[in-house]
């Protein structure tokens, strides 16, 4: 008789989010934090999307929304997070260690996907924070490389050390010699600070207004019959960034009607 009666619990349990190994943890400074979790078999997603996880707080899942920092070839999930002081899920996520268990949702989304736009010639991948998380799994995804002739990824922070999760991850490219293959020169890193001196400092909506961005990389000004972009960072960056796309002429797209540039809001917290 116990065999035939359906097992609430089991059935929710299937339906709620997976529960993940958490496979290795790095804090890169005292706000910012990368970690990778096994990915569950049939877990399917396409590069730059976001999906919910978090932690079970009190017998209740507490979620928040992530982009997928890996490419959805790669074995392992990677996420990049701040360490919001006193935000409910990062101030315990921040405290995970290999072996420990992160809830995981079931369906990514997104609109950082190639899906949602038009062919073109350049990519440009506009990030603030840790905006650069959905470009992260861009810049090593090979149909970015199939669809674009050059990918031109920036990353303002305000210090130097808040640069070092992108910067290693263009050196890990740099160095391995699969990706390396399939970037070959077509991927382009101009990383920028905005409150401690480096090489190259400033917003970038200012080096996109003075045409720094272009004279310190020798490139092109953006041209809408060419070029794509893809925005990720705060609520502001975003609405100003979009505002001088839309200035230089770029529509912009989603997955059900693709056009010339995409945003999304990076997690905050
Ligand atoms: P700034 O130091 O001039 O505020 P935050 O940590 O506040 O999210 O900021 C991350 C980076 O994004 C910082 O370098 C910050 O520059 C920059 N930033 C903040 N607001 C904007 C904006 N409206 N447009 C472009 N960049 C911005």
């Amino acid at each position: 008789m116990d065999a035939i009666v359906p097992n609430k619990a089991a059935t929710a349990r299937s339906n709620g989010p997976y529960r993940q190994e958490v496979l290795s943890v790095k804090h890169w400074t005292e706000d910012l934090f990368s970690f990778t979790l096994n990915r569950p078999a049939g877990f399917r997603f396409r590069s730059g999307e976001f999906v919910m996880i978090g932690l079970e707080v009190n017998g209740k899942p507490l979620l928040r929304a992530y982009s997928v920092a890996s490419p959805s070839w790669d074995e392992e999930l990677e996420f990049f997070s701040i360490k919001v002081p006193n935000g409910p899920l990062t101030s315990r996520l921040q405290q995970i260690t290999p072996g420990d268990e992160v809830l995981l949702s079931r369906k990514p989304t997104g609109t950082l996907v190639l899906d949602a736009l038009l062919p073109g010639k350049r990519l440009f991948l506009f990030s603030t924070g840790t905006g650069f998380a959905p470009f992260a799994s861009v810049i090593r995804d090979p149909e970015t490389y199939e669809k674009f002739d050059q990918i031109i990824v920036t990353h303002t922070c305000r210090t130097v050390a808040e640069l070092d999760y992108s910067r290693d991850m263009i050196r890990t490219i740099q160095e391995d010699e699969i990706l390396s293959e399939l970037t070959g020169d077509k991927l382009v890193y101009f990383a920028s600070t905005t409150r401690e001196e480096f090489s190259n400092m400033g917003r970038i909506t200012t080096l996109l207004e003075n045409g720094k961005l272009f004279s310190s990389l020798g490139i092109a000004d953006l041209n809408p019959e060419t070029d794509r972009a893809m925005i990720c960072g705060s609520t502001v960056m975003i609405s100003d960034t979009k505002d001088l796309l839309e200035i230089a002429g770029f529509t912009e797209g989603a997955n059900n009607k693709p056009a010339d540039y995409v945003i999304e809001k990076a997690f905050v917290g």
